[in-house]
Parts: structure tokens; sequence; C-alpha cells
């Protein structure tokens, strides 16, 4: 080999090495979104490690915070993969790299996000990842809750479809009224003598709004479909006052801020925009603002049709969130002024009183609110003769020892305690007799309290009188300050 040849190969390897470098170089520039979307999240994390190193002292602190915050600033972006028990594969955390465990029943690792989401797991670019989602990013809607959320050929059954009524949420869902207005198409109808009696008229899964002539073109009609139907369902309907959809299982299990804005660590969603939760979380500690979404909002006239919000929203909202409100907005932000209540329909949550049953359904198809009820006062407090219900769990299999596993506050139910059952049948795992009283442990928190009992007490109820009516005449406290206990 001559030495002008071995020259020209070496000049030829040195100007393929540059335009590799220049290759390289470029696209380090043109980065992909996916790549931009994890520098986000990277630089979201430096900003918040960096806040925090002004607020602590220790230099030995100080030094791994430094450390931690070194770590981020070299770490550079990698394709994220979910490997699933089943062998598949999912991108999606590629973007969505900060998003939170949905909950602890459904492990990330295990569980990915297509089981519940749907969309295409391997794709790197947004619109065919997100192509054929269920419900379009949300998947508790009713239209989709029985693939998101029921179960499909991926995950195999879940919240639909088993041995158990109580564990098929997504068919019971499908009789609730909250679901459906029929109670409200039913009632209304029959108030205006439509109907008399009062009948059922939606079969499962069917809406009011599905109804052609609701009101039997009555001139009412188009104020009561728009100001009463289209209103605060689970699925479609606008919560009052704000331009945001409920979305089935999501109004009640995911919890929102009153903007409906997501705070999570998910870079891609964008902090301002309507429409998310607080976070990725699902839970079952619900406090009583998610239910105040829709109710306790306003007053609606039957006569014209006509939705009156409360007067005080604006406060209502500009409170803070109810782990931190005070005892005294607590009393005026739960129910609209001018409702009449005792302390314990203020002091305890929605959800303390009202069961799964009363807020999923129980498989029955009702036509009034009082119809689809399952508590009552005289469940907890007995009357001036009688005594609450007692019901002692011996099984594994009884539906109280599995719910009382899903609430992590809840003390530990052992096998023989005795919990308390309503008239009508539904066991409360959360109201326990322990030495002889009765106590309820509060959902959101765990906070105990002490049941009151009517038999024995000064109370002068006529025992054949229960409804909250009757015990509001004596019991109505909504007009008294709370004793703030020292706050
Ligand atoms: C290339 C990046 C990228 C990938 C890959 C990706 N996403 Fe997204 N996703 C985004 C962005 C960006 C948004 C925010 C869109 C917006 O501004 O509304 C988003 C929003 C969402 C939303 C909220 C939808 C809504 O209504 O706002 C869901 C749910 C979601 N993604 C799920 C998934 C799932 C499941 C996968 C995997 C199958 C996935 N994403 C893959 C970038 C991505
Ligand atoms: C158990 C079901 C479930 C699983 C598993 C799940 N999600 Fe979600 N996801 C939801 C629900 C419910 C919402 C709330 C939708 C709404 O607010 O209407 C949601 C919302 C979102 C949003 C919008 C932001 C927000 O928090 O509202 C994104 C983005 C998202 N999911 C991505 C993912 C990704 C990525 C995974 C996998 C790591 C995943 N999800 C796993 C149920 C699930
Ligand atoms: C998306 C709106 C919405 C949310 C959120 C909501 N509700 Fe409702 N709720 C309704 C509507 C609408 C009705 C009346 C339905 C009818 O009569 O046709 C109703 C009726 C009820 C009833 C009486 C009828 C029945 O089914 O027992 C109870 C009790 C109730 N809600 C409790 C709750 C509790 C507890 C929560 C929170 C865990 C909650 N609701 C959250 C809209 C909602
Ligand atoms: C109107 C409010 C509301 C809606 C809508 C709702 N849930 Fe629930 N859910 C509850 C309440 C209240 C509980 C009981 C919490 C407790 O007792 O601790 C509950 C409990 C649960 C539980 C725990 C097990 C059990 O049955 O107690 C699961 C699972 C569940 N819901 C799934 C769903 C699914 C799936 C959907 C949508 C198809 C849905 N929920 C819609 C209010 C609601
Ligand atoms: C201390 C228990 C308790 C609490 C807390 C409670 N309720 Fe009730 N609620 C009841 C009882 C009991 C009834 C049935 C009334 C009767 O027997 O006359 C009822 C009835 C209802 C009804 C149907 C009757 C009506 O008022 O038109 C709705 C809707 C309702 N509650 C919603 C709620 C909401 C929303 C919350 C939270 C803001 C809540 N409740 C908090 C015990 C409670
Ligand atoms: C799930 C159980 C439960 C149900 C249902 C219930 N309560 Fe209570 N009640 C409690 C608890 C717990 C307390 C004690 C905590 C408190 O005072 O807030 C209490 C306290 C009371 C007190 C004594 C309050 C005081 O001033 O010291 C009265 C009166 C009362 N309830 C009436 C009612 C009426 C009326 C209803 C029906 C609308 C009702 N309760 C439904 C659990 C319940
Ligand atoms: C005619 C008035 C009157 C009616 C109606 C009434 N109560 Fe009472 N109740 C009282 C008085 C008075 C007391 C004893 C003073 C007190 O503790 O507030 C009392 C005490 C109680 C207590 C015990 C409170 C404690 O701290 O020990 C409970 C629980 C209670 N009532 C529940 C009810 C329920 C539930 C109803 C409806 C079914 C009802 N009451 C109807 C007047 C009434």
């Amino acid at each position: 080999m001559t030495k002008q040849i071995r020259l020209l190969i070496l000049l030829g390897l040195a100007i393929i090495v540059c335009l590799i470098m220049i290759l390289l170089a470029v696209n380090s520039f043109s980065s992909s979104p996916w790549q931009e979307w994890q520098t986000k999240y990277f630089q979201a994390q430096i900003a918040e490690l960096q806040g925090k190193m002004s607020t602590i002292q220790g230099e030995e602190q100080k030094r791994n915070l430094a450390q931690e915050i070194k770590e981020w600033q070299e770490k550079k972006p990698t394709v994220q993969e979910i490997r699933l028990s089943n062998g598949r594969i999912e991108r999606c955390t590629t973007c969505h790299l900060g998003i939170e465990e949905i909950s602890v029943s459904h492990p990330i690792d295990s569980v990915g996000c297509t089981a519940c989401h749907g969309g295409n797991p391997l794709s790197l670019d947004e619109k065919t990842a997100h192509e054929g989602m269920y419900g379009g990013g949300h998947p508790g809607q009713l239209e989709s809750a029985r693939l998101s959320c029921g179960g499909n050929s991926e995950v195999g059954q879940c919240h639909s479809g088993n041995r158990e009524e109580a564990d098929n949420q997504v068919d019971l869902l499908a009789t609730a009224l909250m679901a459906s207005k029929g109670g409200e198409l039913s009632m209304t109808r029959y108030m205006y003598g439509l109907d008399i009696p009062p009948k059922v008229l939606l079969k499962p899964g069917e809406t009011a709004a599905d109804i052609q002539a609701p009101f039997n073109h009555r001139p009412e009609e188009g104020k009561f479909q728009q100001n009463c139907l289209a209103v605060c369902h689970l699925t479609g309907g606008e919560l009052p006052g704000q331009e945001v959809k409920a979305n089935g299982c999501e109004s009640c299990h995911v919890l929102s801020n009153p903007q409906h804005t997501y705070e999570g660590k998910d870079v891609t969603i964008p902090r301002s925009k309507p429409g998310y939760g607080i976070s990725h979380r699902l839970t079952v500690q619900i406090p009583y603002t998610q239910c105040n979404q829709c109710h306790n909002q306003g007053e609606y006239k039957v006569d014209t049709m006509d939705f009156v919000p409360r007067h005080d929203l604006d406060r209502v909202k500009a409170s803070p969130p109810p782990d931190q409100e005070s005892l005294e907005t607590r009393w005026q932000n739960v129910y609209s002024p001018g409702l009449v209540f005792t302390k314990c329909e203020v002091n305890l949550d929605c959800v303390d009183c009202h069961t799964r049953e009363e807020t999923m359904g129980d498989g029955e198809m009702y036509y009034s609110e009082w119809k689809a009820l399952k508590i009552q006062c005289r469940d907890c407090h007995g009357s001036t003769v009688s005594k609450p219900i007692e019901w002692k769990v011996t099984e594994k299999s009884d539906t109280a020892w599995v719910e009382a596993r899903i609430n992590p506050v809840f003390p530990p139910l052992k096998m023989g305690d005795v919990i308390l059952k309503t008239a009508k049948g539904e066991e409360l795992e959360y109201a326990r007799q322990e030495d002889g009283k009765w106590f309820s442990y509060r959902k959101t928190n765990g906070e105990k309290f002490y049941i009151p009992q009517v038999i024995g007490s000064q109370c002068q109820q006529d025992p054949d009188k229960q409804s909250s009516d009757d015990c509001h005449k004596c019991h109505d406290v909504s007009k008294d300050k709370p004793s703030s206990g020292g706050e």
C-alpha cells in the first residue's frame, strides 16, 4: 500500500468520525418530545430540591441534598419500560415519568397503565399512544367503566362479572340513582301528576337524559332537561357552576380541588387546565367536599325548574381543604344556609353514614331517593325502646371482613368483633362495639367517635317517628356555633 492510499483511508475515517459527531450533536439539540418531557421532569425535581435547600440545616443533610441534586442534573432521558407479570411491556411512563401510583390495590408494576386506560403501550408518540383510550382519558366514565374498571381480555374480571354481587361495582352503579337521575325523573313527574303513583321509568344503565320527552312535552320540558337532568350526572353532567363534567367512578373516588386542576408530579399535565383530580389517586376515604361537588350547592325549585346556587359559594370554594379547615368553617360549608341538621350530620363526613350500597347502588332500580336510602338515624342511635342491631363477624367471607381491609385508617377487625348492621341489612364495618359501647371510626382519618344512645337518655322522641325531619324538630343545631374546643 502506498503512503498516499493510507493517508486517504485515514482522511476518510476522520471524515466519518466527524460526521458521526455532528449527527450526535444535532440529535441532542432536536430531542424528541418524550425526551423533553423527561428533561422537564428532572428540572422539576431539581427545582423542588433546591427549594428545600434553604430550609434545611446541618452540613451532612446539605451535602446529601446537593448530591441528590447532582444526580438529577446528570440524568439522561431513557425509554422507560414497565414489564408486567404477563410479559406485556408498556412505555407510557416514558413521558408520564412522574405519575403517581394510582393506589396500593393497583400496583404500577403488575397492573401497569393500559389495563385501565387502554391506548397503545409501546408507542412513544403522544397521538398514537393515546389512540383508543377508554373514556378519552377518563376511564371511570360509565360508558367505558365496563372495560376499564369492569375488566378486559388483558386483566380478566375486576369490578364486574364476579360471583359476589358486592364486588361488581360497575354493574351495581348502573342501578344507582346518582348515575341515572331516575329519582328526579320519577318524582318530578309524580309531583306534576304525570305518573300516579310514581314509577320506575328506567332500566339499569339508562339515564333520564336518554328519554325523548321526559316531561311529556309540557312547557317546562326544556328547563327540566337543561337545569335538572343535564347537571350532576355521574357521567357527562356538568357540575353546578363549573365548566367541568362529572366522570363516573371518578366523581367520588378521585378527589378534586374546587378548580379541578392537577397538583401532582406528572409534568405533562398542564397545571391550569381543569378536568383533573388533585393527583393520580383512587381512594375510598372520601371527604364531604367531594360529594358536595353536586350536593349542597344550592336549591332546586321544582315549581319553576330552576337551580338557585347557594349565595356563599365563593367563600365555600375559597376555604381550605377539609383536613385543614376550622370547625367553624366546616359548619358553614357542609350544608347550604337554610338547611337543618344535627351535630353528627356535619361533624362526620357523608360517607360515614351513607354507605356503599346507597352511593353505588344495590342492584335494584328505585323511583325515589327515599326508597334508595339504607341508613336511618336509629341504625346508630337506637330509639327509646330499641338498641342498634349487632352483627358478629365470624367468617372471612363476610363483606365487613373484606371492606375493613380496604380503608387503611380503620383499626384491624378481628374474628368475633361486633359491628353495627342497618335495619335494611347493610354492615357498617367502621361502627364497632367496644366494652358494650358503640363507636364510629371516621373514614377519612380514623378519628374515633362515641355514638350516644337514645335508650336510657333524656331523649323525648316518639319511637314511631324516626325520620330525620322528626329528630330535627328538637335536634337542630344548624344555627349554633360549634364549641370551638380550644381551636
Ligand atoms: C410522547 C409522550 C406520551 C406518551 C408516550 C404517552 N403520553 Fe399520555 N399524555 C402526554 C401528554 C403531553 C399529555 C397531556 C396532554 C394535554 O395537554 O392535554 C398526556 C395526557 C394523558 C392523559 C390525560 C388525558 C386528558 O384528557 O388530558 C392520560 C390518561 C394519558 N396521557 C395516558 C397515557 C397512557 C395510558 C399512555 C401509554 C399507553 C400514554 N399516556 C403515553 C404524553 C404522552
Ligand atoms: C386502576 C386504574 C388506573 C391505572 C392502573 C392507571 N390509571 Fe391513570 N387514571 C385513572 C383514573 C381513574 C384517572 C382519573 C381520570 C379523571 O380524573 O377523570 C387517571 C388519570 C390519568 C392521567 C391524567 C392525570 C390525572 O391524574 O388525572 C394520566 C396522565 C394517567 N392517568 C396516566 C397513567 C399512567 C401513565 C399509568 C401507568 C403508570 C396509569 N395512568 C395507570 C386510572 C388508572
Ligand atoms: C356527580 C354528582 C354527584 C356526586 C359527586 C355525588 N352525588 Fe349523590 N346524588 C347526585 C344526584 C343527581 C342525586 C339524585 C338522583 C335522583 O334522585 O335521581 C344524588 C342522590 C344521593 C343520595 C340519595 C339517593 C341514593 O341513591 O341513596 C345520597 C344518599 C347521596 N346522593 C349521597 C352521596 C354521597 C355520600 C356522595 C359522595 C361520596 C355523593 N352523593 C356524591 C349526584 C351526585
Ligand atoms: C357516588 C359516589 C361513588 C361512585 C360514583 C362510585 N363509588 Fe365506589 N365507593 C363509594 C363509597 C361511599 C364506598 C364505600 C367506602 C367505604 O365504605 O369505606 C365505595 C367503595 C368502593 C370500593 C371498595 C369496595 C367496596 O365495595 O366497598 C370499590 C372497589 C369501588 N367503590 C369501586 C367503584 C367503581 C368501579 C365505580 C364506578 C363504576 C365506583 N366505585 C363509583 C362511592 C362511590
Ligand atoms: C350522621 C349521618 C349522616 C351524615 C353525616 C350525612 N347524612 Fe345524608 N342522610 C342521613 C340519614 C339518616 C338520611 C335519611 C333521612 C331520614 O331517615 O329521614 C339522610 C338522607 C340524605 C339524602 C336524601 C334525603 C334528602 O335530604 O333529600 C341525601 C341526598 C343525603 N342524605 C346526602 C348527604 C350528603 C351529601 C352528606 C354530606 C354532605 C350527608 N348526607 C351526610 C344521614 C347522614
Ligand atoms: C353512622 C352512625 C350515625 C348515624 C346514622 C347518625 N348518627 Fe348521630 N351521632 C353519631 C356519632 C358518632 C355522634 C357523636 C359525634 C358527634 O356528636 O358529632 C352522634 C351524635 C348525635 C347526637 C348528639 C349530638 C350532641 O349534640 O351532643 C344527636 C342528637 C344525633 N347524633 C342525632 C342523629 C340524627 C337525628 C340522625 C339522623 C339524621 C343521626 N344522628 C344519624 C353517629 C350517627
Ligand atoms: C321532642 C324533642 C325530641 C325529639 C323529637 C327527639 N329528641 Fe333526641 N333528645 C331530646 C332531649 C331533650 C335529649 C336530652 C338532652 C340532650 O342530650 O340533648 C335528647 C337526647 C338524644 C340523644 C342522646 C344524646 C347524648 O348526648 O346522650 C340522642 C342520640 C338523640 N336524642 C337522638 C334522637 C333521634 C335519632 C331522634 C329522632 C328519631 C330524636 N332524638 C328525637 C329531645 C328530642
